[in-house]
């Protein structure tokens, strides 16, 4: 008899954590909205995202796409993601090796393109942050970008009645948390896919090359797609190409993180998509031009005790060669996705 007392109210204990971990859950992430289709292209593997986690709505993209275009996410008012995440630079701060964040401050590293984040599970140059939703605290607080605390921009929401009903039409209520405000940025980040430049349609079968495109491709897929792996042209390693370090930041990359001094001078693998608009190039933005950058593959890279295999005797292109894999990488930019209205400023 006892025994069935006990095992009964064990199972109903059990039954009230199950249910209140269920409310715990709901009332984190209480999404209400329309449900916004993420849709993987054709023949790409599945997004490493964990979209349970974050489910896209209308309503919360549109929120974050809001966050990502406003000063008010910065201490004084001056700096958005879009400062120096800039569309027509494919989510990079065109011609700018640092990006610049309040009172003119740098910092120390280029300003990534933004696409296709869905299928990285990295970020940052180092990869220093795992979490999408990271980032934006990252940024945020950074005394170099937008300097300013989560709590200062969540009270300069709350008092704002636009991000009220906002926040109320994508999570339910007027509750202006940290989570929702990470979350919709996310899911506005998340949308950023790039998959309809001219590389993508002669893959779809929609075009064809032209002679110089064809070589630069064969010529890429046999020098370079070791690390910039299709379809995102990177694989989302870390490599170090020997590059001289730069003494004044010292930069060692990923050794940062990991804190072995095998990946010393190791960096994220960046993706080439719309590479022509991403300029300068390099994790310090050392390199003005694509002809610069080659010039190092082909006679300048040092052969360190970390320096990668692929690239350690030096990529043998000739001048004739760098001509075609230009003609390759700017299949690779995506006009629609540069001019996409969905990622552009609401206001
Ligand atoms: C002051 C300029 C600046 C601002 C403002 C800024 N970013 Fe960034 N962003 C960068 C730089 C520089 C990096 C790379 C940092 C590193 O590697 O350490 C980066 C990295 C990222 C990454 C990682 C990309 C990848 O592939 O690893 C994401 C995502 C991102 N930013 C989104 C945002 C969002 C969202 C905001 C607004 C909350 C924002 N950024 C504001 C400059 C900025
Ligand atoms: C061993 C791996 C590897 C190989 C092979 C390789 N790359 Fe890279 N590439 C990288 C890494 C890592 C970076 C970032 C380096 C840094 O900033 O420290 C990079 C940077 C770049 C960039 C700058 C992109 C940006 O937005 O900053 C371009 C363009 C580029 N590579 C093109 C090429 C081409 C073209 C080839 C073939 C001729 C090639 N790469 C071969 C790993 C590689």
């Amino acid at each position: 008899m006892s025994r069935l007392v006990t095992i009964s109210l064990l199972l109903i204990s059990g039954l009230v954590i199950l249910v209140l971990q269920a409310c715990k859950k709901n009332d984190a992430t209480p999404y209400i909205g329309t449900s916004l289709e993420f849709i993987k292209p054709a023949g790409w593997p599945t997004p490493a995202y964990n979209f349970d986690s974050n489910r896209l709505t209308v309503e919360g993209f549109a929120l974050g796409r809001k966050l990502f275009y406003d000063g008010k996410l910065s201490m004084d008012g001056s700096v958005s993601c879009a400062s120096c995440h800039q569309q027509y630079a494919a989510f990079t701060t065109y011609d700018h090796d640092f990006s610049h964040g309040i009172n003119y401050k740098h910092g120390t590293r280029n300003a990534p393109t933004l696409s296709n984040l869905a299928w990285s599970n990295s970020f940052m140059w180092d990869g220093g942050i795992t979490n999408l939703e990271q980032v934006t605290i990252a940024h945020i607080t950074s005394p170099t970008e937008m300097g300013e605390t989560i709590n200062g921009v969540l009270k300069k929401l709350q008092v704002d009645a636009t991000y009220r009903k906002l926040f109320r039409a994508a999570f339910g209520d007027e509750n202006v948390t940290g989570e929702r405000m990470t979350k919709a940025l996310s899911q506005f980040a998340l949308m950023i896919v790039s998959n309809n430049s001219r590389y993508d349609k002669m893959k779809r079968g929609e075009i064809t090359f032209n002679i110089a495109e064809n070589m630069g491709y064969d010529i890429f897929r046999e020098k370079c797609a070791g690390c910039h792996a299709e379809p995102f042209f990177t694989d989302h390693s870390f490599r170090n190409i020997g590059l001289t370090i730069n003494g004044s930041l010292k930069d060692y990359g990923r050794m940062r993180i990991t804190g072995n001094s095998m990946d010393s001078l190791k960096f994220k693998v960046p993706t080439l998509r719309n590479v022509e608009w991403t300029i300068p190039y390099g994790h310090d933005g050392r390199f003005n031009s694509f002809d610069l950058l080659m010039e190092h593959y082909r006679s300048k890279v040092i052969d360190g005790p970390t320096t990668d295999p692929l690239v350690k005797n030096k990529i043998p292109v000739s001048n004739f060669e760098i001509g075609q894999i230009k003609a390759f990488l700017y299949t690779l930019t995506d006009t629609a996705f540069l001019n996409d209205k969905r990622f552009s400023s609401p206001d």
